[in-house]
């Protein structure tokens, strides 16, 4: 008897150790996040607001119309239907009660980095920190700098409506921990300057792969199928086009407002729409780079 008392403190303390160690969240220290900076780094928002529309923040947490119960601005509080229920994106104005006024740097980077909110429990990865984990902490901070520059509106973006187990917040530390790599972008010394340009912004900011690369039943990006196309999110809208082997230059021009306005070949109503309107701010040779790398994947004629 005693001894299988014994067993079961073991299992018991062994169990304890394997929670702990899934939903212990791993935040940032404020010295480990600025030490990622160059010295003398200042955070530039006009350079932040070609970044935050190369990121997409606005396709998100941007409310375009104001209603009577909803302000226009950066509020969040649009419903973003997926399989597991719909999410409403927070309020990114620096309003300092519903917004993210008075957050520090670290706060930042540990949100879009980490997947971890100012108390420590995870964000849900509908938030796509798995891409901006890639990014440089400068970019993310001369976003800030552009979002601190935003009109505060006080705004308060319902809770989000999903089912079980998925509104278990907690749980979402597990998935991270099993599923997600935090590394930073990595530069293949093999290819061009132009190509690792494509690399990050594909990876780290524009996460085309969030829509366009097909996910496992993990519900992460399925890299060996990466940018083959993918199902909506949401029933109903238009699926993602496959990239691979598209002809040069398709992906230059649906990066533009044009692409949707003038010539429709992305739909007003697709999720792709707010991209291709958002990389209007976004220079030219940084388009050219994306389609340089996504076209490296596969040559004409391979895709399907
Ligand atoms: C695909 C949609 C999507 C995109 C793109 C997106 N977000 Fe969000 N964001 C969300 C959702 C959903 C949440 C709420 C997550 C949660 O509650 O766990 C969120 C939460 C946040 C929060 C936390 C706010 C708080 O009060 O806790 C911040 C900060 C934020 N986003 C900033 C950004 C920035 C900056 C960008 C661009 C670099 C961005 N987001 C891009 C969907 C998105
Ligand atoms: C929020 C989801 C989403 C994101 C993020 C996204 N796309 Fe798309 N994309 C779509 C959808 C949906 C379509 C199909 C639109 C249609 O059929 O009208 C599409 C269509 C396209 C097309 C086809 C245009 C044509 O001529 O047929 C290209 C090229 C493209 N996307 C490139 C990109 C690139 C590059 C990125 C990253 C910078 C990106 N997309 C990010 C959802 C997305």
């Amino acid at each position: 008897m005693a001894r299988k008392l014994q067993y079961l403190a073991i299992l018991v303390v062994i169990g304890l150790i394997a929670a702990l160690w899934l939903l212990w969240p791993n935040a940032m220290s404020q010295d480990e996040a600025l030490a990622r900076l160059p010295d003398g780094f200042a955070a530039d928002p006009v350079q932040g607001e070609r970044l935050f529309y190369t990121a997409g923040c606005g396709s998100c947490h941007m409310n375009e119309q104001a209603s009577a119960d909803k302000p226009a601005g950066l509020v969040g509080g649009k419903g973003l239907e997926t399989p597991f229920g719909t999410f409403y994106p927070s309020n990114i104005t620096p309003d300092e009660t519903t917004g993210i006024g008075g957050w520090s740097e670290t706060d930042f980077l540990n949100a879009l980095q980490r997947g971890i909110r100012p108390d420590g429990l995870p964000y849900y990865p509908a938030l796509p920190y798995t891409a901006y984990a890639k990014a440089s902490a400068e970019d993310l901070l001369h976003i800030k700098a552009y979002l601190d520059e935003q009109e505060p509106v006080a705004y308060q973006a319902p809770a989000h409506a999903l089912g079980f187990p998925a509104n278990i917040r907690i749980g979402v530390a597990a998935f991270k921990r099993l599923l997600v790599n935090f590394e930073p972008f990595q530069a293949d010394p093999q290819q061009s300057d132009e190509w690792n340009r494509g690399a990050y912004l594909v990876q780290a900011l524009g996460h085309c792969g969030f829509c366009h690369t097909p996910r496992t039943p993990w519900q992460t990006e399925d890299q060996r199928r990466a940018f083959a196309g993918a199902p909506p999110l949401k029933a109903g809208e238009k699926a993602s086009k496959n990239l691979l082997g598209v002809k040069p230059g398709t992906i230059f021009d649906a990066l533009s407002s044009d692409a949707v306005d003038l010539f429709a070949v992305v739909s007003d109503k697709s999720a792709m729409a707010h991209v291709s309107r958002a990389y209007d701010h976004v220079p030219d040779a940084d388009k050219q780079a994306i389609e340089t790398y996504i076209l490296s994947f596969g040559q004409p004629g391979q895709g399907q």
